[in-house]
C-alpha cells in the first residue's frame, strides 16, 4: 500500500486521568458520567458502538449499532433478529460491545449476555421511528443477500403504498435486545502510550469489585 500508515501517530495529551480513587463505585454511573461527557463534545456518534457476537463454531464478528437505552442494568440496542448478529445471539448469547470516543481518547469495553427484550418494549420504541424507518425494518431482509438496490426500493414503495394511512406494527423479525453486562473496562488514553485502564468485574455477591490493569 502507498499509504504510510507507520508514520499516523498521535500523543493522547486531551489530560483526564482515570484512577481507582476517582472512578464510580457503579460502572453504570460511570458509564453514564462519560457518555454524557461524550454528548456534551459533541463526538459524532455518542452512542454508536462496536457489537461483537460469536458464531456457533466460533467465530467472531462486529458490526456498528446504536446504544437506545440503559435501563435497569441493561444495555438496550434494536436491530433484525434475523440478521448475522441476530441468528448468532440467538444461537451463543455472549456479546462484547465497545464504546470508542476520539475526541475524549477514552473506550469503554462492556461484555456481557444479550436477550431479547419483552415485545412490549420493543414495540414502544419501535413507534418512536420515524415513518421511512419504520417501513425499512419491515421490507429489509437485513443481513440476506440481495439483486440489486432496485429490489429493496420497490419492496420499501410497495409497503409504504400498502400501509398509508394505517398503523405501522413493528414485524415479528425486528426488535431489541438487552445486554447485561458482567464486565466493563474504562480507558483514558495518556501520554507516552502508558494509558490508565480501570476495570471492573462482578463477584459472586453481585458487587463490583474495581482493578487497574497494565496499559
Ligand atoms: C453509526 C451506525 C449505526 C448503526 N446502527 C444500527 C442499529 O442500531 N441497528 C442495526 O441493526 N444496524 C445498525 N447499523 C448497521 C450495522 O452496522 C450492520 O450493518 C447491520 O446491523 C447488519 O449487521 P449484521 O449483518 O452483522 O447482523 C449501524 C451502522 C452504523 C455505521
Amino acid at each position: 500500500m502507498g499509504l504510510e500508515l507507520a508514520k499516523i501517530r498521535r500523543e493522547y495529551t486531551f489530560g483526564n486521568k482515570l484512577d481507582i480513587s476517582n472512578t464510580e463505585s457503579d460502572p453504570f454511573v460511570q458509564f453514564e458520567l462519560w457518555l454524557n461527557e461524550a454528548i456534551q463534545i459533541k463526538e459524532l456518534e455518542p452512542t454508536a458502538m462496536i457489537v461483537a457476537t460469536v458464531s456457533p463454531d466460533g467465530h467472531p464478528s462486529t458490526r456498528t449499532v446504536l446504544l437506545k437505552g440503559l435501563e435497569n442494568g441493561e444495555f438496550l440496542f434494536y436491530t433484525n433478529y434475523e440478521s448475522r448478529k441476530g441468528k448468532q445471539l440467538a444461537e451463543n448469547p455472549y456479546i462484547s460491545l465497545s464504546f470508542v470516543w476520539h475526541k475524549l481518547e477514552r473506550q469503554i469495553h462492556i461484555e456481557g449476555r444479550a436477550e431479547k427484550c419483552p415485545p412490549e418494549v420493543s414495540d414502544q420504541y419501535f413507534m418512536t421511528r420515524p415513518y421511512r424507518s419504520r417501513i425499512g425494518a419491515i421490507i429489509s431482509p437485513q443481513s440476506r443477500v440481495i439483486e440489486n438496490r432496485m429490489q429493496i426500493m420497490r419492496a420499501f414503495a410497495k409497503e409504504a403504498f400498502k400501509s398509508a394511512g394505517r398503523e405501522i406494527k413493528r414485524p415479528d423479525h425486528w426488535g431489541g435486545f438487552a445486554v447485561t453486562p458482567t464486565r466493563f473496562e474504562f480507558w483514558q488514553g495518556r501520554e507516552s502510550r502508558l494509558h490508565d485502564r480501570i476495570l471492573y468485574l462482578k463477584g459472586e455477591d453481585g458487587k463490583w469489585q474495581k482493578e487497574r490493569l497494565a496499559p
